[in-house]
């Protein structure tokens, strides 16, 4: 069985939802307290063991490029300036793992930009972190789906349950037997269903993928809101081989809207020890 070793992260989207912070800067840049949220996704597939990471970027996407690449004039400044602490974070973040960044030219939807990255991946089995979804969990999200992976040697999707009024905005799967705690046997799957959702379990931003998939997405016509959905390639692979998915243990913030990014931020901060008591303090002088 081959290992799974590389991800790819989808960043050339608009984020148009996120405007106007996104009018100059990615959508991936917008800091989650103090780290661009990209930046929670790269650990996160290096801590699951991931040792090439290929970024999916667009034009006035450059400033993502940069915050992984080594700052010479940076590093001196902070040298000369015995700020240590500092130095030891930039130096960690340009040395974490191999980067390779590529254009999608026109945004033709998640697929399409994933289907990017399919020189690199070749034959081998990959990862796919959505950076919109950032995660609080105590095992990383994406290596809880590898180790599904290792397991049944099969495409595993990340799940979560979700209100029936939010199932148009996700993938939804139709489940075909539950396998263990956590595990089911997946053979359909529908992207925004505008009604008769086959369940209300909806694939989030976490995916280990065969090999099959990028071949399928290169195959498939645009779908729902006229774009190559990854979706629709992995409903393929359900069809003709087997797909799985995994209700993930942690919890997903969606920073792609307003709503979910303040409530990563708030959550974020209370997890931190360095961070906790003086949040609860600004709420309790506001309110108290
Ligand atoms: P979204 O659906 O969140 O789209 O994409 P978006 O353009 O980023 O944001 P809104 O809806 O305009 O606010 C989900 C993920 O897929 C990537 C995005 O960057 C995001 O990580 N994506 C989407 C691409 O890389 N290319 C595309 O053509 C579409």
């Amino acid at each position: 069985m081959k290992k799974v070793r590389k991800a790819i992260i989808p960043a050339a989207g608009f984020g148009t939802r996120m405007l106007p912070a996104t009018k100059a800067i990615p959508k991936e840049m917008i800091t989650l307290i103090d780290k661009p949220v990209i930046q929670y996704a790269v650990e996160e597939a290096v801590s699951s063991g991931i040792e090439t990471i290929v970024l999916i970027t667009s034009k006035h996407k450059k400033s993502i490029e940069d915050h992984f690449d080594k700052n010479f004039e940076l590093e001196e400044i902070l040298k000369k300036g015995g700020k240590e602490k500092e130095l030891e974070k930039i130096l960690e973040l340009a040395n974490c793992c191999e980067i390779v960044s590529i254009r999608q030219k026109e945004q033709r939807g998640l697929g399409d930009a994933v289907y990017c990255a399919k020189n690199i991946i070749g034959d081998e089995p990959f990862a796919v972190i959505l950076p919109d979804d950032v995660m609080l969990s105590k095992e990383p999200v994406i290596g809880q789906l590898i180790e599904c992976y290792n397991k049944v040697e099969k495409s595993v999707v990340a799940l979560q349950e979700v209100q029936m009024e939010d199932v148009s905005k996700y993938g939804i799967v139709s489940v075909k037997e539950k396998i263990e705690e956590r595990l089911f046997l997946l053979d359909d799957m529908v992207e925004k269903p505008k009604e008769n959702p086959p369940s209300t379990y909806a694939i989030i931003g976490r995916y280990v993928l065969d090999s099959n998939v990028m071949k399928n997405i290169g195959e498939i016509t645009p779908g729902a809101l006229g774009e190559i959905q990854l979706t629709d390639a992995i409903k393929k692979e359900a069809i003709s081989s087997k797909v799985f998915g995994y209700l993930f243990k942690g919890e997903r913030y969606d920073c792609g809207n307003v709503n979910g990014y303040l409530d990563a931020i708030i959550n974020f901060a209370l997890e931190r020890d360095d961070l906790r008591d003086y949040l609860v303090q600004i709420i309790k002088n506001k309110f108290l």
